[in-house]
């Protein structure tokens, strides 16, 4: 690969952190990112740098120690994320990803609360439902091969859908199809290392056409919900995010920050930063879950343990089934679903000893520090035990474990992740035996990276139980 010369001096650093120079090892990252990048810094070490000819210097960290360093010791030099073309055709104001100042307070303040509400409201009934329905879906297909994928994706963008637009889609409605669809183009067209994330004008070329396709198709599908929404709004009554950013727009000033204009890209982050990671999330737990059976197994023996077949899972249930537990926290940690974070330095900043100079583009490199040797036993192996105490009876918690991310802009959706993980899950495993299909290869361990590592597409036989 071959050092680039750690050259700025800066009185009392190390310079610039080291990396590749040569230009074909950079364009080929965005073939696998988080496998490359994760790759270079054993070679490279935990900060390294890399720069395309005419855009900033892009630094990666790679471990729980200069992660740290940065979102927690320097947290005011990494205020926001990378500038993406959304970004810059959408404008920040509101945007929950990068929104800075009071704004961001406020606008993160708005999220959780309202997850809060909804979750210890309807949102534990809605998740149960809609498992019910996932259940349904696969008993239809009488332990026939069922492609799985775009099934958990549907019902996990269903949760988005009732906590957003207050409704869920029936599994073959082109709508909701078509916006899933849309928005799985947007994670996989902004990943790491996309030229469009180092040279925003080529979004306006041919080459990004489909990507302002899916734009516009969730921009146009979120503006007509506002719509109806505003229509039938009873203030007394709020049925999901919609209703609670409507109620808190108080006039027609464009600078305020809850603002007609302004409504749908907000509804928009909440929409898009939690259906994916938790469909992929969920896509991942059933394909370790048909290929490790005697964990399977387990599952299901706690399943009868705590709940029994006589009644439907509760979220409460988790804290009695320690294995199940830690099954979904191995899911997490062994396939990164979020790989990276990405964030923009405000002023010159030192991290482990290096600059890093104000302008440059950071990546968080959540991947490599799930499997970090220093903190991870054998890290490339699925064993969930090593969430476990030795008796196995209850969940270790390892604080160097941030599948979920730190900081001011870690993610706010853990409780409703481990809920639809939990309870799409359980209700499977209390109904069915799950097996990959015998007549399809099973998926590669390795998934598709764009910002969010999903499985390949799989199919999957249910058999009753
Ligand atoms: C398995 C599921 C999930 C995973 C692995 C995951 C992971 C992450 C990670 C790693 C980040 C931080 C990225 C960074 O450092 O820039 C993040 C941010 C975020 N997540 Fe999640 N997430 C999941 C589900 C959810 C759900 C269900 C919601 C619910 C609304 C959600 C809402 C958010 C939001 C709003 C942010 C941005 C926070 C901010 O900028 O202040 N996530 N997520």
């Amino acid at each position: 690969m071959g050092l680039s010369s750690s050259s700025s001096n800066a009185k009392g650093t190390k310079g610039i952190p080291p990396g590749p120079w040569n230009p074909m090892t950079i364009l080929n990252i965005p073939t696998s990112p988080a496998e490359n990048l994760t790759e270079m810094s054993h070679y490279y070490g935990p900060v390294f740098s890399f720069r395309m000819p005419g855009s900033p210097l892009t630094v990666v960290l790679n471990n729980y120690t200069v992660i740290r360093e940065a979102l927690i010791d320097n947290a005011e030099a990494f205020p926001t994320r990378v500038t993406s073309p959304l970004r810059h055709s959408w404008g920040i104001k509101g945007r929950i990803f990068y929104s800075l100042g009071e704004d961001q307070k406020v606008i993160r303040k708005f999220v959780l609360d309202g997850l809060k509400d909804f979750q210890e409201g309807i949102l534990f009934v809605k998740v149960s439902e809609e498992a019910r329905h996932l259940c349904e879906a696969f008993d239809k297909e009488k332990g026939k091969g069922i492609e799985t994928t775009n099934l958990l994706t549907l019902a996990s963008g269903n949760i988005m859908s009732i906590l957003n637009f207050g409704q869920r889609y029936d599994y073959n409605d082109e709508r909701i199809l078509k916006l899933m669809e849309s928005f799985d183009y947007l994670h996989l067209a902004l990943k790491p290392g996309n030229p469009v994330q180092q040279y925003p004008w080529l979004y306006d070329t041919f080459l990004y056409r489909q990507l302002k396709e899916s734009q516009e198709y969730v921009k146009k599908f979120i503006k007509e919900e506002i719509k109806s929404h505003r229509a039938t709004l009873d203030p007394a009554n709020p049925r999901d995010f919609i209703d609670l950013y409507l109620m808190r727009i108080k006039g027609n000033d464009p600078d305020d920050l809850f603002n007609y204009e302004r409504a749908w890209y907000t509804i928009k982050d909440v929409f898009s930063s939690s259906s994916n990671p938790s469909a992929a999330g969920l896509q991942w737990m059933i394909a370790l879950v048909c290929r490790h059976q005697d964990m399977q197994e387990k599952i299901y023996q706690e399943v009868q343990a705590v709940i029994g077949n006589e009644r439907l899972p509760a979220f409460s249930d988790l804290q009695k089934m320690p294995f199940t537990h830690a099954f979904m926290m191995e899911v997490l940690r062994f396939r990164t679903v979020v790989p990276f974070g990405t964030r923009e330095v405000i002023r010159d900043v030192v991290i482990d000893g290096y600059l890093i100079p104000k302008g440059s583009r950071i990546y968080l490199n959540y991947w490599a520090n799930e499997r970090d040797p220093a903190i991870w036993n054998n890290p490339s192996e699925f064993n969930p035990e090593r969430f476990l105490t030795p008796e196995k009876k209850n969940v270790v918690k390892n604080k160097y474990n941030i599948p979920l991310g730190m900081g001011h802009r870690d993610c706010m959706g853990q409780t409703l992740a481990n809920m639809e993980m939990f309870l799409f899950g359980t209700n499977l495993i209390q109904k069915f035996r799950l097996t990959f299909s015998p007549d399809e290869p099973e998926p590669p361990l390795r998934g598709i990276c764009g910002t969010v590592v999903v499985c390949e597409k799989f199919k999957l036989c249910a058999s009753r139980r």
